[in-house]
């Protein structure tokens, strides 16, 4: 079996889950389970980042320890995961001795290298992003008057601290040599290049050690230093797995994907690599950063009280669809836009008329014509062949896409099997046949559409597995579990025998109002 490690951010427990949160988790999902699909060997890791200063500000704001206002967020995910049917094999909290253990030996790592000196550090920095700024990057960007965060515009703070750093002035030309090498390394182009300029326009070393609070991994043998938030929760890829064991975990490194959103993009393709490049460590083989969600047309915002909750979403929607939705309606990579209109839009169109439509008419024709029974197919002519062409086509590409995260792409192209089943009832008139008595050709119309719709299910299983499950026990029978399927038992054509008994159809896809 082949390894798949695939990675979610982990979340800042500062504040409560919202669409953004999801929307990550959901891809690595569908992703995760095409690849158990495909028979690999998965490893799918979310998890939390408990530490730093924004999160200790967050826990004094409300009066409680750090710690507790991470209990407290930790259990709202770990009760979110199953009702997204979220199959993650691990959840890793940066408080947690294993990854404290992960941090300390990457530490160590770096130090004995002679990648790590103490300094002394002096200039700015955003809590919100928990990111570092020189002066000069503030005046750039016409944020020094101002005292304002380039990227979030929230306000910055001097820091004069003394201050371990490393070493990433040594990687500049080390990371343009390996984006050059790896070209799918970073992911969408675009972001690449985004990348490469911030490479090229000059890396300083990192200050990564702070002295002026005490809410995270202390610095082995300095402990009034608190390691940098952002080495310690980088290096949860690595700690989930064991590191710096040799364990059985330890074969799914270096990861086939990272997943983030665009706004973390910076610390995942060039703090990580240039880490992992001191530490004689592999790289991860991809970085994919897609883009950011507005809400109707409006940024997400704590202050503007709009925030997209999951448990609203939730009350609102069946978790499939909102699964469905948001990898359907916007190219992965790209920002976009949620609006309640558009998702029923699509939900009627998509799932309720042609996947709905295309289950129910063929089950109901089904118990109509042969109680259910799948009769013996008659000889196949051109129309019978192309229909199933177009199925092993769909089946090839949607690996292709989902291989480049172009969920949308994958998704679309199933829909057109959708779409052509639609048009092969339209066609070959199942009712007419039956009123003709050709039977044969009855025969043979019935089972290409029934066998047609399990592969269909089968392939949308990952990005639906509640809904393709209640498909595939109507085709199948009720034992099926969509998790157990492999591609390699269940995805020819064919294997659904002559005399197997399907169940009536009950709608999967009832329409929204
Ligand atoms: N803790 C860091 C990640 C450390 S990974 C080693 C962090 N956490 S976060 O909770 O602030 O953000 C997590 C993710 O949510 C980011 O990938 C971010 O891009 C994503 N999103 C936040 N708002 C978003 C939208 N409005 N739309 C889509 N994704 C968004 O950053």
């Amino acid at each position: 079996m082949q390894p798949y490690y695939v990675t979610t951010p982990i979340y800042y427990v500062n504040d409560e889950p919202h669409l953004g949160h999801i929307y990550t988790t959901i891809a690595a999902d569908v992703l995760a389970r095409h690849h158990r699909l495909s028979g690999d060997d998965v490893f799918f890791l979310t998890g939390v980042d408990e530490h730093g200063q924004k999160v200790q500000q967050a826990a004094e704001a409300r009066n409680i320890e750090a710690i507790e206002l991470a209990n407290q967020v930790v259990k709202r995910y770990e009760s979110l995961w199953p009702e997204l049917s979220i199959s993650n094999d691990d959840f890793i909290r940066t408080s947690s001795d294993r990854h404290k253990a992960g941090v300390c030996a990457m530490w160590n790592r770096l130090l004995e290298n002679g990648s790590i000196y103490k300094g002394f550090y002096e200039d700015w920095y955003c809590v919100p992003c928990e990111t570092y700024w020189t002066e000069t990057q503030l005046k750039d960007a016409d944020c020094l008057e101002a005292m304002i965060c380039p990227d979030c515009k929230r306000t910055v703070e001097k820091i004069q601290e003394e201050s371990y750093f490393f070493k990433l002035s040594e990687y500049q030309d080390k990371l343009l040599a390996y984006i050059a090498d790896n070209p799918d390394f970073i992911a969408p182009e675009s972001r690449k290049n985004e990348v490469l300029r911030f490479i090229e326009s000059g890396l300083r070393d990192l200050s990564i050690s702070r002295t002026t609070f005490s809410w995270g991994v202390p610095v082995p043998n300095d402990e009034g230093h608190v390691i940098y938030v952002w080495i310690d929760a980088l290096s949860n890829y690595l700690s989930a797995l064991g590191f710096p064991d040799e364990t059985e975990n330890m074969k799914h490194w270096p990861a086939d994907l990272h997943l983030i959103g665009k706004d973390i993009l910076r610390f995942h393709a060039v703090y990580w690599p240039a880490m992992l490049m001191a530490a004689k460590l592999p790289l991860p083989k991809r970085v994919f950063a897609h883009g950011w969600w507005t809400v109707e047309g409006e940024k997400m915002s704590k202050s503007k009280g709009n925030a997209l909750r999951p448990a609203d979403l939730l009350a609102q929607y069946e978790s499939d669809t909102l699964r469905y939705f948001l990898l359907r309606e916007v190219p992965f990579g790209a920002d976009g836009d949620f609006s309640h209109d558009s998702l029923k839009q699509r939900y009627n169109t998509e799932l309720a008329n042609d996947v709905g439509n295309l289950l129910n008419r063929s089950l109901s024709m089904l118990h109509k014509y042969r109680d259910g029974i799948l009769p013996i197919v008659g000889e196949e002519q051109t129309q019978d062949r192309a229909l199933i062409a177009d199925i092993e086509a769909m089946q090839r590409e949607v690996e292709i896409h989902l291989n480049n995260q172009a969920f949308h792409l994958a998704i679309e192209r199933i829909s057109q099997v959708v779409r052509h089943g639609n048009r092969y009832v339209a066609e070959n008139e199942p009712w007419t046949l039956a009123k003709q008595g050709n039977e044969t050709r009855l025969n043979t119309v019935l089972y290409h559409l029934v066998e047609s719709l399990r592969l269909i299910a089968v392939q949308l299983s990952p990005f639906m597995p509640v809904k393709t499950q209640q498909m595939l026990e109507q085709i199948m029978n009720k034992d099926v579990i969509v998790e157990d399927l492999r591609f390699h038992d269940v995805a020819g054509w064919g294997l659904l025998e002559s005399g197997h008994q399907c169940q009536k159809p009950s709608p999967v896809f009832p329409r929204m109002d």
